[in-house]
């Protein structure tokens, strides 16, 4: 893996600037379900080493991947237990994967393909990158902003890592680029799935409340999409279009990015509708 040029651990965030005051409530309920999405790496990992499992620099690169993923987990989880000492972010950790798992024993990949399954890493990698720019910058708290620096451009790099082993797939597996897109798009839509909205039930719901995708899917999007501004978008519609081996004229991105932001607001007016308690 190429080396991380401004390498960070927990114990180098600047701790001492930490401001209780600055803590937005709607910011740390999305950090902690971050938190344990981002910590559960280690599967991804094994399933991953699974489908490459002739392809030893790829699974390399991968482990070192997936510490990074899980000190992404561990970071955020530290920073919502300075901002809340109530949550216990082991124990979450702990009910998090005994109630949401992915087939780490799967011999093939969920996407059809090899490079079927690297597109769906560089989208994951597109909408982290995006997604810690976007709230690091809506953060008035220092250390969470610093944190959030540090991780989207742990996040870019992953795209790019993932992007680079993508090449040399797609001439062995031939996808169409309507193939690649159908790919990417499905991937994008999958942020709907249960892996953040159990996540967002787990770190923030009452004791005793029953788990349903729906409502907590919209907790956390009336929390997150806000977050989003236009170059956040453009910058997500160059890359997954991008990772599907599609380069977009100006014109045409600028028509995607004002398509995708209208469909986040329309999403988010409909979550903020249907989640404002939870
Ligand atoms: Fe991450
Ligand atoms: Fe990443």
């Amino acid at each position: 893996m190429q080396r991380t040029l401004h390498p960070w651990t927990i114990d180098t965030l600047p701790w001492g600037a930490f401001d209780a005051e600055t803590v937005n409530p709607d910011l740390l309920k999305i950090v902690k379900a971050a938190a344990l999405v981002e910590y559960n790496a280690g599967d991804y990992a094994s399933y991953l080493c699974n489908v490459f499992a002739d392809d030893a620099a790829f699974c390399h690169d991968v482990k070192a991947w997936a510490r990074e993923e899980t000190q992404h987990g561990a970071a955020l989880g530290a920073w919502a237990m300075r901002a809340d000492p109530s949550f216990d972010f082991e124990n979450a950790a702990a009910r998090y994967r005994a109630g949401y798992r992915i087939n780490v024993d799967a011999a093939a990949s969920i996407r059809g393909s090899k490079s079927g399954e690297l597109i769906a890493r560089c989208i994951v990698e597109t909408g982290t990158s995006s997604y810690y720019t976007a709230l690091g910058d809506a953060s008035d708290e220092p250390v969470l902003k610093a944190l959030c620096r540090h991780i989207a451009a742990d996040e870019l790099r992953h795209y790019k890592l993932f992007f680079s082993h993508l090449k040399r797939y797609n001439d062995r597996d031939g996808l169409t680029r309507l193939q690649k897109l159908k790919i990417g798009l499905g991937r994008v839509q999958e942020s709907e799935d249960d892996e953040l909205a159990y996540a967002y039930y787990i770190a923030n719901a009452p004791a005793g409340a029953a788990y349903d995708r729906l409502p907590y899917t919209m907790a956390y999007m009336a929390r997150a999409y806000p977050l989003y501004r236009p170059d956040n978008i453009e910058r997500i519609v160059a890359m997954v279009f991008r990772a599907c081996g599609i380069t977009l004229s100006s014109f045409t991105r600028t028509l995607i990015k004002h398509a995708a932001a209208l469909a986040m607001k329309i999403k988010m007016r409909q979550a903020r509708m249907l989640a404002a308690s939870i």
